[in-house]
């Protein structure tokens, strides 16, 4: 069998179940609109609806917070001329292809799915059948456009992966060599931001706490007043980027300091050398307000035009069926499914 060399291309996607957090700017939002502005690649970025009604939705704000989503895609730089931006359910094939993934997957595999634990906890009986199988459609999301690269924060990573064994078992099975083997991309300061109020955990839209997050549309003083107040312990910031290690919370606001200014943390140390958090806390303040405030602003003139996000959502939407629908199409015939061409 020759082995096929797939065109390099990006995918990512982001559910819009509510809130885009700084953890979502900086692991996600912002890697993509430099991927795209990267050039070479082709870059088509996803509003996952379906994998948000997982877990129970109210219709209304379902749609809300899908529109938002777009409105924060664009806002953080995604340009929806250079890039494919769109929402998963205008695009059937996403559906289709999951469900031949349905097949291919592994229930061993899914029940590995640390995702898949924590969102189900204790009550996994009541848990939807959806959620189970979530990584198969998010299989399906990547697969469906024979994606290479899949920029992620680290928390995605095992679902990439699980991906890439889909992959590998589809192309096994029926004998040919037709999906890529993607690659999760999971690179800078920002991949994993952790909670203002508790250093080892993920910040996270569903934390109780609104303190332990910076959501994109916090005002300036909102977020000045959340990063003043987030955790830290009573030493200096160390000389080094590996002093932090045993240091959680401090780790935490270095890493999304150099995240915004586009450095690793070794790089920004030398200026946060032997500074306190009465001095460093202020600095970063400033620094998230100039960086975020812009964001929140043009998502809030965005979401004055709702019909404008529509009409871009449903373009992005053609724009993904045209790339999808051979690769379909292309799927069916490999798995035996009769079709009336
Ligand atoms: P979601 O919607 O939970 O998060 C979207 C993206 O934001 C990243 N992220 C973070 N990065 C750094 N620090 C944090 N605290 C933080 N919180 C969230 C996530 O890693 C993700 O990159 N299953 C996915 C959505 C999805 C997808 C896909 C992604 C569906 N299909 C295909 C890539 C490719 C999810 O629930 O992400």
């Amino acid at each position: 069998m020759t082995e096929v060399v797939h065109t390099p291309r990006v995918f990512s996607g982001i559910q819009p179940s509510g809130g885009l957090t700084l953890g979502n700017y900086l692991g996600a939002l912002k890697r993509f609109a430099e991927a795209q502005n990267q050039g070479g690649m082709e870059t088509i970025y996803c509003m996952v609806d379906q994998h948000a009604i997982t877990v129970w939705q109210d219709p209304d704000k379902l749609r809300h917070a899908t529109r938002e989503l777009a409105a924060g895609f664009i806002a953080s730089g995604v340009d929806p001329e250079k890039s494919i931006l769109f929402n998963q359910s205008q695009v059937p094939g996403h559906a289709q292809l999951g469900w031949i993934f349905n097949c291919v997957a592994r229930m061993g595999w899914m029940q590995r799915m640390t995702q898949w634990k924590d969102k189900a906890g204790k009550n996994q009986q009541n848990a939807s059948l959806g959620l189970f199988a979530y990584p198969a459609l998010m299989a399906a999301d990547i697969l469906l456009y024979h994606a290479t690269h899949v920029p992620v924060g680290e928390d995605q990573k095992q679902h990439v992966e699980l991906t890439r064994d889909i992959a590998i078992k589809f192309n096994h099975d029926y004998g040919v060599d037709f999906f890529p083997v993607p690659e999760p991309v999971i690179e800078g300061a920002g991949t994993r931001v952790m909670s203002l109020r508790d250093g080892t955990k993920k910040m996270s839209k569903s934390d109780p706490s609104d303190m332990s997050r910076i959501n994109l549309t916090d005002d300036a003083d909102t977020i000045s007043k959340k990063i003043r107040k987030a955790k830290t312990d009573p030493e200096p910031l160390p000389d080094t980027a590996e002093g932090l290690a045993d240091r959680p919370e401090a780790r935490n606001l270095v890493n999304i300091y150099a995240a915004l200014i586009d450095k690793t943390p070794d790089q920004a140390m030398p200026e946060l050398a032997g500074m306190q958090f009465g001095q460093f806390k202020p600095m970063l303040a400033d620094l998230a307000v100039d960086r975020l405030a812009p964001i929140s602003t043009e998502m809030a003139r965005l979401m004055q035009d709702p019909a404008e996000i529509d009409r871009i959502l449903g373009r992005g939407a053609n724009r993904a069926n045209e790339i999808a629908a051979p690769i379909l199409a292309r799927t069916y015939d490999i798995v035996g499914m009769v079709s009336s061409r």
